[in-house]
């Protein structure tokens, strides 16, 4: 029996023959910035998802925050890239890259021992995960205006790489905690330039990146991922709803392939987050919609259902389950991921998880 999830769809060029997304995930073996042969392997084997998004990848190298996270700053990585794209398109997947700067999400130790940037120096709470071992965030250093055209000369740069290395397109990774997230918010961003403050001036960066990013791929290429309710990294805004409400209205200006939400999760509702509804930002952004946040089958159908989104990303169920479209199809049972190997390691927890064949 076909279900919603199940039905094709198109976000902008990209034409997904279902609604079933591979969520971005950052699985760190790609020792020195490089993708490995292993990762083709990997990502070629869960090609039946209507669009695989990549793991995080840094646009530079002061981007980089994690260990064994791969690049796309360099040739070398956009040759490592293309062995992965072509194995995904031979498997007839599509497959587009995410766009990552972490900021304040890392540690001198991925610097020379600079310290990270930020909108502000303000230092999260918690820990860095380095080469070494987990150290504590340290504050970073607040980026002058005139570093800012540098950075989105590097989102240019690297949207430029990714469709030399043959991706369909680009994410720009604006939830989390991460770079353009902690320009947002008001709990990270504390700025007095065009950068801070009002809600037109922290929204800039995103887009004014954003802006770059589709001048080298065409908007119907790029897609923006947010989480509007999360508190993960240390995130917090006075008022979510003011300046996501507002970044929506100027997105609906875009024409973007698609928008992203990483829906509430529980441990942001645990850490007292402003939830925006799912209904709240459908209404607010005219284009097509991905929801992702700890969704199963069930839910997945009955949010399309609803008319909540035009499709929903599985995030954990994709590390476990490479074949999750066919097993959704069956009703089949799902394997179980395991959390020991989401991080680092070689190819057990990453290659090894079974199809339903055996
Ligand atoms: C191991 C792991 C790595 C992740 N890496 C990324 C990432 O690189 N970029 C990103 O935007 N989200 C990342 N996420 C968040 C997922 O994309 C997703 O939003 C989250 O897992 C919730 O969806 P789920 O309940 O279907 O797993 C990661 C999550 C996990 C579990």
């Amino acid at each position: 029996m076909t279900t919603l999830l199940h039905t094709p769809i198109k976000l902008g060029v990209l034409h997904l023959p279902n609604r079933i997304i591979m969520a971005p995930l950052t699985r760190m073996r790609a020792p020195n910035s490089i993708p490995t042969d292993l990762m083709a392997t990997y990502y070629s084997q869960r090609a039946s998802a209507g669009l695989i998004i990549s793991e995080a990848t840094p646009i530079s190298p002061q981007g980089v925050g994690y260990p064994a996270t791969p690049g796309i700053w360099n040739q070398q990585q956009v040759e490592a890239w293309q062995k992965i794209t072509v194995a995904v398109h031979e498997q007839n997947g599509r497959m587009v890259l995410q766009l990552w700067h972490v900021g304040r999400i890392s540690h001198p130790d991925f610097h020379d021992g600079d310290l990270p940037v930020a909108p502000s120096a303000l230092a999260p709470k918690g820990n860095a995960i380095t080469p070494t071992g987990m150290k504590p965030f340290v504050t970073p250093r607040a980026l002058a205006t005139d570093e800012i055209p540098g950075i989105i000369e590097n989102y240019r740069q690297a949207a430029k790489n990714a469709l030399a290395a043959g991706f369909d397109g680009v994410e720009i990774h604006s939830a989390n905690g991460y770079l353009l997230d902690q320009f947002l918010r008001d709990g990270s961003n504390q700025r007095t330039d065009q950068y801070g403050g009002s809600l037109e001036n922290r929204v800039r960066l995103l887009l004014e990146v954003s802006a770059a990013v589709i001048d080298v791929c065409g908007a119907e290429r790029v897609g923006i991922r947010l989480s509007p309710s999360g508190t993960f990294n240390d995130m917090a805004d006075s008022n979510p709803e003011a300046i996501f409400g507002y970044l929506l209205t100027e997105l609906n200006r875009f024409n973007l392939a698609y928008l992203h939400i990483v829906d509430a999760l529980d441990g942001d509702i645990q850490h007292g987050a402003k939830v925006i509804k799912l209904a709240v930002l459908r209404k607010a952004y005219q284009g097509k919609l991905i929801v992702c946040g700890g969704y199963d089958q069930a839910r997945a159908e009955k949010t399309l259902a609803d008319n909540m989104a035009d499709a929903v990303a599985f995030g954990q169920l994709y590390i476990a389950n490479p074949d999750l479209l066919e097993r959704f199809l069956q009703h089949a049972p799902l394997n179980v991921p395991d959390p020991n190997t989401f991080y680092g390691g070689d190819e057990r927890g990453y290659t090894d998880y079974p199809n339903l064949a055996g």
